[in-house]
């Protein structure tokens, strides 16, 4: 049974594109059944839609408070029957209780090696600490900001003369490669959020278990 899934974005969805291309060309564990944006100007609406999945804008501007906002954003992922978020460059802040709700069960990805660079501006500050190599972080949320377990990290090399765009441009493609392997191993259960902490079930070892 394939693990209803839903994409929370804010603008462009280079990174859902990729968890949608995946989702098609893969037979991943996760089901693509609903896209969000806090924007109705978001690129990846469009991205959503030419991919045939239904697209929900919930505009935060509407709201009073973070708190209301997230408990419109929490009914309408239930109403769906959606039991995995993933956040794929969806730039609000989430409150306490939604990140609670959702704890082991909604991932982000964010383009620096945590714990370095959290937050915004993340490749320009790589640039001014002159760190020789970067890369980007899935995690799982937390209440903090980008400081939740870790589930997956690429690197790559900063070059000299590199501007933050060439950098983000690396950083990107990598997110590519591993936003989609990190959603299906969570939704294949066998990378999981315990005591927050990850902890990792080999492949081989779940194979054993249905065997018996
Ligand atoms: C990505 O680089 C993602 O890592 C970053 O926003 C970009 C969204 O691009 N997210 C964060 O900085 C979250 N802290 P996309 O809309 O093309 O996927």
């Amino acid at each position: 049974m394939k693990v209803p899934t839903a994409v929370i974005i804010s603008g462009a969805g280079s990174n859902l594109q990729a968890i949608i291309d995946y989702w098609k060309a893969c037979d991943p564990a996760y089901d693509l059944k609903l896209v969000i944006s806090n924007q109705a100007q978001a690129k990846g609406l469009v991205r959503a839609v030419k991919a045939g999945l239904p697209v929900m804008v919930i505009d935060h501007k509407k709201f009073a408070t973070r708190e209301a906002f997230d408990a419109d954003l929490h009914q309408s992922l239930k109403d769906q029957g959606i039991e995995l978020i993933a956040l794929a460059g969806f730039l609000r802040l989430l409150s306490d209780k939604f990140v609670k709700d959702w704890a082991g069960k909604m991932i982000n990805i964010h383009p620096s090696l945590l714990p370095a660079f959290p937050g915004l501006k993340t490749h320009q500050k790589a640039l001014k600490y002159g760190v020789r190599y970067s890369g980007c972080s899935v995690i799982f949320v937390d209440e903090g900001v980008d400081s939740g377990a870790i589930i997956e990290q690429a690197v790559v090399p900063v070059l000299d003369g590199d501007t933050e765009m060439d950098l983000a441009l690396r950083v990107l493609k990598e997110e590519h490669r591993i936003f989609p392997l990190a959603l299906d191993e969570v939704a294949h259960g066998r990378v999981k959020l315990v005591d927050g902490l990850v902890v990792r079930t080999p492949q081989d070892d779940q194979e054993g278990v249905k065997k018996l």
